[in-house]
């Protein structure tokens, strides 16, 4: 395993559409592998393999001790609605507004090429979102609808 450089939003990397998983071999494995350490090295939520520079669907979670793997993924419901502070490893010491459903169920391949489901609700819904979009080349500043200090966010993580 190997840390990768996590790119900032000024990469163009961040900014394409990414091709999907077709070979399920050990490149992908070492490279979910990097993504895991990386991810956790930098503590982080979620890392899209467009933010080490790799335009492939891929996408590392980890929230609460749940640590999913999503190839191809695709977001195939969604439900409800919160408004909550949103952060990016790309966009470093930030925090946004971001409008996000409360509930979002995935589809997506194993590192093995098995398809599976899992869904989730509030912060685990909106890193579902927060990483499919980078996929696209999307970032949440895009659809935020303000910035928010460290108090603000501090105290929304205090009252929740
Ligand atoms: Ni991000």
């Amino acid at each position: 395993m190997a840390l990768r450089k996590i790119m900032t939003h000024k990469e163009p990397q961040l900014h394409q559409v990414c091709r999907p998983v077709t070979e399920f071999n050990g490149r992908l494995h070492r490279l979910l592998d990097d993504m895991l350490e990386t991810l956790d090295e930098a503590q982080g939520a979620g890392l899209a393999a467009p933010q080490i520079g790799i335009l492939r669907r891929v996408v590392v979670i980890d929230i609460d001790d749940e640590v999913l793997e999503l190839v191809n993924p695709e977001l195939v419901e969604t439900s409800g609605e919160q408004e909550g502070p949103e952060g990016c490893l790309s966009v470093p010491g930030k925090w946004g507004l971001v409008k996000r459903p409360y509930y979002a169920k995935v589809r997506a391949q194993d590192r093995h090429g098995n398809w599976f489901e899992v869904e989730g609700e509030e912060l685990l819904a909106r890193c579902f979102c927060h990483e499919l979009e980078h996929l696209d080349g999307h970032l949440y500043t895009e659809k935020m609808s303000r910035w928010m200090t460290d108090e603000e966010v501090q105290d929304y993580y205090d009252e929740a």
